[in-house]
């Protein structure tokens, strides 16, 4: 239940993300042109009103001159076309003299009376003024009355002709253009929020399908694989996870059989121990001697169950991610004389010669301790597994500037070919009966190449059934992090 929860949880935001696309793309975009539209619309009709007032009152201040309206406010066909123009624009007229004195007010407010405005002040100046006041709804234009007569350009100006234009139907239609807009906003909105939610759903469903197949490949690994092919990115992760199990489920095998390896190992020298105590629990009258050698080979078998468990031991820790190396500046030809040393005696009773030969000497940063079990190993085999007479065991050494190079090669029984790429494997020996004699428990080279491996080295093998083997150990002088 919890999962559900939680898989719910992604996949909505997911959905989510690719939702707030979409709508990003779609409305900040729609408000834009919504805004530019309406703001075009505004202005455009401003301009064009301005320009038809203009127009009109440009000949009607060439006229309130001509026919001395300044003087005489009385005269009908101008008084008319005030009108007219007040009732087609819904505005208001002033006719102001060159005194600032307003001699004319279609409102009939403020007739008689002085305007100081700005506006008129400029135009008075010969300057002529146009202003939109978008906040209270109208365009507030001036037009200079000019005396023609006079030349001096400050003497022209005879008047002003104040003249305020309603631009409330031109916001009537801005308003309603804008809830036009806003509605079409909220339907390509709704529109977009459905497409998106399924667009979504489309894309988001192979992400389930894959979830669904890995949750059902619940009982370990058996011979299973996923198979989500609707895009290439899930086709990859699919096949990136079939790989991710088939090596999940080679590491489980190798590690159920190591398991049983290691149980049936373990049990080999108790089951011995078990048969040696039963016969002399049988036989209580048994004479000292055969008590003595019982005992022997007891102790023989607890001393084979203890060396299984300190190799087991060494390679769990080798296993573990965070073993770490001592690494030391190490002289490789001191350390190969101390092992050949200390297995002479082994080779002796076995009748096999050892042999050393150091090309120069070499230096290399390694861990001390586990490159010699490493090197003890090996020498040790081809020792244990060599002719009775007449059998040598050649150590050479060598370097270049980067590696050093060890050959380990003996005359010895030889490895058969099929056996080679197995050697190295927990547990393996060429001849169980053989090696169990030998007292071998198919570990060494396993826990040999986890330490060359750990080096960064290499280790290779080389061998012909009854002529000998040859193991090559490479090892970088610099140790590599
Ligand atoms: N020089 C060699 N000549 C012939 N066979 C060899 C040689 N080295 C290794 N082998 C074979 O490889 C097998 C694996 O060697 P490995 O050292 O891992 O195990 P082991 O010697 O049997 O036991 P131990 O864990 O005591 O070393 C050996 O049992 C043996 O059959
Ligand atoms: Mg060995």
């Amino acid at each position: 239940m919890k999962k559900k929860i939680k898989h719910f949880a992604f996949y909505r935001s997911i959905r989510f993300y690719i939702m707030i696309l979409l709508f990003i793309m779609g409305i900040v975009p729609s408000i834009i042109v919504e805004s530019v539209i309406v703001q075009s619309y505004e202005d455009r009709a401003v301009s064009q009103r301005t320009v038809m007032v203009k127009n009109q009152c440009e000949i009607l201040a060439d006229q309130l001159f001509n026919r001395n309206y300044l003087s005489d406010t009385s005269d009908d066909v101008i008084n008319g076309e005030f009108n007219m123009l007040t009732g087609i624009y819904g505005g208001r007229i002033l006719v102001i003299n060159r005194d600032s004195r307003i001699v004319m007010d279609t409102f009939n407010i403020d007739n008689g009376k002085y305007s100081l405005s700005q506006e008129v002040t400029d135009c008075l100046n010969g300057k002529e003024t146009s202003h939109y006041d978008r906040a209270n709804n109208y365009i507030e234009l001036t037009f200079r009355i000019k005396d023609p007569d006079k030349k001096s350009s400050d003497a022209e100006t005879a008047g002003v002709l104040l003249v305020s234009v309603s631009t409330t139907e031109i916001s009537i239609s801005k308003g309603i253009l804008e809830e036009r807009g806003t509605m079409i906003l909220a339907i390509i909105t709704v529109v977009i929020l459905i497409l998106g939610y399924i667009l979504s759903g489309i894309l988001v469903k192979p992400l389930q399908k894959i979830t669904r197949s890995i949750e059902g490949i619940t009982d370990g690994y058996q011979d299973e694989s996923i198979s989500v092919n609707d895009y290439r990115e899930t086709k990859l992760i699919t096949d990136a996870f079939n790989r991710m199990l088939a090596r999940v489920k080679t590491v489980d095998d190798s590690r159920e059989e190591f398991v049983s390896n290691v149980s049936h190992e373990l049990k080999t020298p108790l089951t011995s121990m078990k048969v040696l105590a039963d016969v002399l629990n049988q036989n209580p009258d048994a004479p000292i001697e055969e008590y003595r050698d019982f005992m022997k080979d007891i102790s023989a078998e607890i001393d084979r169950e203890n060396s299984i468990i300190t190799d087991l031991l060494a390679l769990v820790k080798m296993d573990k991610k965070s073993a770490d190396l001592n690494i030391t500046d190490v002289n490789i030809n001191d350390e190969l004389e101390q092992i050949i040393k200390r297995l002479k005696p082994i080779a002796d009773k076995a009748h096999v010669e050892l042999i050393l030969d150091s090309f120069r000497p070499i230096t290399a940063q390694v861990d001390e301790t586990k490159i010699s079990l490493a090197f003890t190993n090996i020498i040790e085999n081809a020792i244990k597994y060599n002719r009775p007479e007449g059998g040598w065991v050649r150590v050479s050494l060598n370097a270049d500037r980067k590696y050093c190079y060890t050959t380990i090669a003996d005359n010895g029984i030889g490895i058969p070919e099929e056996s080679l790429n197995n050697i190295f494997e927990r547990f393996y020996r060429v001849d169980k009966s053989h090696s169990r004699e030998i007292g071998g428990t198919g570990l060494g080279l396993a826990i040999t190449k986890k330490v060359i491996v750990m080096h960064r080295g290499a280790i290779r093998v080389k061998s012909k059934l009854g002529e000998g083997t040859t193991f090559s150990i490479r090892i970088p002088l610099v140790h590599i992090v």
